[in-house]
């Protein structure tokens, strides 16, 4: 069976912060228990909208007696929105339908969820729908804001819930993902076929793109129409008339008939359709992993930071250098257009307010209006970006609808606290065929496997791979059947990873078994690559002053051989400021039980390689490296609107939060590269942040920041500096080889 869940209907809030600080959440709650709000009604914006909450199943509204600005206050930020700019009474986007949930509500201001207010109570209200209430949200999001579904369609959702595809061959139905068959609907009181009179291929681009594929193709219908007379039809719609640009099918002019009646349908039969899969679905596809193929990634287009396949923060290519999309106008239309040319279908969501994280580099489009048929985001009609603009904050984001691959099936996780951890088990079947559960050995697992499995299991990004699984209940799976497994960190499933043909695992033991811990959100660090530029230089520094950074190894090896105290070492200085701009707090894999006093500096230390330094050849050879043991991780400073958590003074607690940035100042100890030893000449400079990937980000692509450095023996210079996912590849290459090219002028 295809079956695609559209719509994921509501907001889910997190926890709320105080009244006006809006504080990022580090560690969501259980969703379970949060109670859903969403906006709807017309006309309806992203950030404005009548208020709706999801309660004892069913969808109601807020009545507008005694309703206020504070009220809109709680529930905006229960949305993810910074705070209200305004309220609407006298159901202004419409009247609900359904339960009148809430009357009378009161809110003081600091209540993370309009429930905890005071009101009449759930259900009791003498209200009617002529009286629902509205709200308006200024359209800034809280940094960090766990993840939320704004439907942006102006479609009724009620009408077709889901689409799926009935192929006719038993073979084909193995065959994943569908890409033919029997067009099937789902709308309130089951599922039901389509009558195809009057059918065009505009039809078919439509429901195709639901399902997860960007292109329609022609279908043989005489090899359909012996089993269609064989079947007893049941229709419910006609007269489908879409223009080929809709995102759903609910959005085309169509007629619904009684259900399972023939008389709407004479001399038709049911519609019948096929799709083009995109590159990454083809079933020869694997050849296209071979070549790395990298996934949300297209030759001028690609999605950043998303939790899942489909999804992202939108990049464009210009001048050999990656951009972002204001999102100014952002709609589904021209989300749709993003997502088939990566290759997947119509866009299920399209974000603004950068719901996918932040960029760093330039921002190229704004008020992008594409029409829905266009072959590429940049033939849409678009306004080019002054400064004034736009920002990062701004950043438009999509989720795409993707065929269903059954992926999920093929993996479990078992014996977690929470659904989201637990000893990996995959599905294997013997030499006969029998299907079985298997562990996977847990030597030489690491955070980018665990990513994969994680990815695989629709629950996001791997907080954690763990090694030893010895601490969680085992289930009655004790075989290892999968070892040495190494991923690139982008396949889809674990499967398309590499693995030992037959097993070897030196503790066999199921406590030994491959674990993951899974989230929704993760942090992302990038440095600063202009202040990096503006701040290098070199510093002669005697050695009487660096006792303590030989202490802390922040020296090359020839220092050992000085002649303390006299003498100096020559350092390259500059500055690093790094940003989290992910969507969880970045904090050290170890306890601070296990924080190393440095009493030379006096700080603790709570990673042990958290960058690395170097100056590279051109053949990529490292001529010198920076020994900065380990950082004090804090927050320097913060955007706008967000609070510092992180402080390293007196054992404080070391992360850095969402939105905030830490800084090391060009002027402090062991912030350099020791260079005594290296000759003049053109060199590669480069800095990575957590080069070993110990703890988790939701992109590892922009960790490595380049310079181009040339050093005449007293002077030195840094140009191009980039973070590693910034250039084309083909401008990577030019800049690659600046080492290599001999006596080049400075730019
Ligand atoms: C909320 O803010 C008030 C004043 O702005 C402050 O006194 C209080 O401690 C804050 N509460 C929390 C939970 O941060
Ligand atoms: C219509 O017919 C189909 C197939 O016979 C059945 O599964 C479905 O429940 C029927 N729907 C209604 C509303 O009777
Ligand atoms: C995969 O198959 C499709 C047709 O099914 C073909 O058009 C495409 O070129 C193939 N791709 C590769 C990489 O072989
Ligand atoms: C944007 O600016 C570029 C040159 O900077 C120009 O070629 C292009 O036509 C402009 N596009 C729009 C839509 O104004
Ligand atoms: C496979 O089937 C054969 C014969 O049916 C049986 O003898 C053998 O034990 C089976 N092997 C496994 C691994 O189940
Ligand atoms: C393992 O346990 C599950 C339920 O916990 C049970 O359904 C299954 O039959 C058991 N398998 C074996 C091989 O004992
Ligand atoms: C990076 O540093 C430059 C130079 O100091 C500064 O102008 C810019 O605002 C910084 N970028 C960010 C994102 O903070
Ligand atoms: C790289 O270059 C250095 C000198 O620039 C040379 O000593 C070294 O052997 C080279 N290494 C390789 C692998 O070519």
């Amino acid at each position: 069976l295809f079956l695609l869940l559209l719509f994921p209907c509501c907001l889910t809030q997190t926890t709320a912060s105080n009244t006006t600080s809006a504080t990022p959440t580090s560690s969501p709650q259980p969703r379970t228990d949060r109670l859903k709000v969403r906006l709807t009604g017309f006309p309806r914006k992203h950030n404005e909208g009548r208020v709706e909450l999801f309660h004892k199943g069913e969808w109601g509204t807020i009545c507008d007696d005694d309703f206020s600005i504070v009220n809109a206050h709680v529930l905006c930020r229960q949305l993810g929105f910074v705070e209200a700019t305004g309220w609407t009474h006298s159901a202004k986007y419409g009247k609900g339908s359904g339960k009148i949930w809430l009357d009378n509500v009161l809110c003081s201001g600091s209540e993370k969820s309009i429930e905890q207010c005071k009101s009449r109570g759930w259900g009791n209200s003498d209200c009617t729908h002529d009286e629902d209430a509205g709200v308006v949200c200024k359209d800034e999001r809280i940094p960090g804001f766990v993840d939320s579904n704004v439907i942006d369609a102006h479609v009724d959702e009620n009408k077709i819930e889901e689409v799926r595809l009935q192929p006719v061959v038993v073979a084909a139905k193995k065959k994943l993902p569908i890409t033919e068959g029997v067009v099937e609907v789902k709308y309130k009181d089951g599922w039901a076929q389509v009558c195809d009179l009057g059918w065009t291929i505009k039809n078919t681009r439509v429901l195709c793109g639901m399902l997860g594929f960007p292109h329609e193709r022609k279908v043989n219908k005489n090899f359909y129409k012996l089993f269609l007379e064989r079947q007893k039809s049941y229709f419910h719609v006609h007269s489908v008339a879409c223009t080929g640009t809709e995102v759903h099918l609910a959005a085309c002019p169509l007629e619904f008939s009684k259900p399972n009646s023939t008389s709407t349908c004479v001399g038709g039969s049911p519609a019948v359709i096929s799709c083009m899969p995109g590159p990454l679905f083809m079933q020869n596809s694997t050849l296209l992993f071979q070549k790395r193929f990298k996934s949300n990634y297209h030759e001028l287009l690609m999605l950043k930071g998303g939790a899942r396949l489909g999804e992202g923060r939108v990049e464009v290519l210009k001048d050999s250098e990656w951009g972002t999309v204001c999102d100014d106008r952002w709609n589904l239309p021209s989300a749709s257009v993003v997502c088939r040319e990566l290759g997947f279908g119509s866009a299920k969501e399209a974000f603004t307010g950068a719901r996918m994280g932040q960029g760093m580099g330039p921002i190229y489009m704004n008020e992008v209006k594409c029409v829905g048929h266009e072959k590429s985001i940049w033939s849409c009609p678009f306004r080019n970006i002054t400064s004034e603009d736009c920002q990062h904050m701004e950043d438009a984001a999509v989720r795409c609808n993707i065929p269903y691959m059954g992926l999920e099936n093929k993996i479990r996780i078992t014996g977690g606290r929470t659904q989201n951890e637990g000893r990996v088990e995959v599905l294997s079947a013997d030499p006969n065929g029998t299907l079985s559960w298997g562990l996977i050995c847990g030597e030489g697992w690491s955070t980018k496997e665990a990513m994969v499995a994680c990815r695989q299991l629709g629950l996001g990004y791997a907080n954690q791979g763990l090694q030893e699984t010895w601490y969680w209940d085992s289930s009655n799976v004790t075989d290892m059947v999968m070892s040495g497994v190494k991923c690139t960190g982008s396949e889809l499933s674990l499967s398309q990873c590499q693995h030992h043909k037959t097993i070897s695992c030196q503790k066999a033991a199921a406590k030994f078994s491959a674990g993951v811990i899974c989230s929704e959100t993760v942090s992302d660090l990038v440095l600063n690559a202009s202040l990096v530029q503006q701040t290098v230089y070199i510093e002669d520094r005697p050695l009487h002053m660096l006792y303590c950074a030989a202490e802390e190894d922040c020296l090359s090896k020839s220092a050992a051989k000085a002649n303390w105290p006299y003498g100096h070492r020559r350092l390259l200085r500059f500055s690093s400021q790094i940003h989290n701009i992910g969507r969880a707090d970045f904090k050290p894999k170890a306890g601070r039980h296990s924080w190393v006093w440095h009493a030379c500096h006096a700080h603790y230390h709570s990673m042990d390689i958290f960058t690395h330094y170097d100056l590279l050849n051109a053949n990529g050879t490292k001529v010198a490296e920076g020994h900065k043991a380990s950082f004090c991780l804090e927050d320097t400073d913060c955007h706008e609107g967000v609070s510092k958590r992180y402080e390293c003074a007196n054992f404080g607690d070391q992360g850095i939060t969402v939105g905030c940035w830490d800084l090391y100042r060009h002027d402090i100890d062991c912030q350099w590269i020791d260079i005594t030893d290296v000759k003049p000449g053109n060199y590669i400079m480069q800095v990575v942040i957590n080069p070993n990937q110990e703890v988790a980000e939701s992109d590892f692509t922009n960790n490595a920041m380049k310079c181009n450095c040339k050093y005449d023996g007293h002077r030195i210079w840094l140009h191009n500096c980039h973070i590693g996912d910034a250039f084309s590849e083909e401008a990577e290459r030019r800049f690659e080889k600046y080492p290599g090219q001999l006596n080049n002028k400075i730019s």
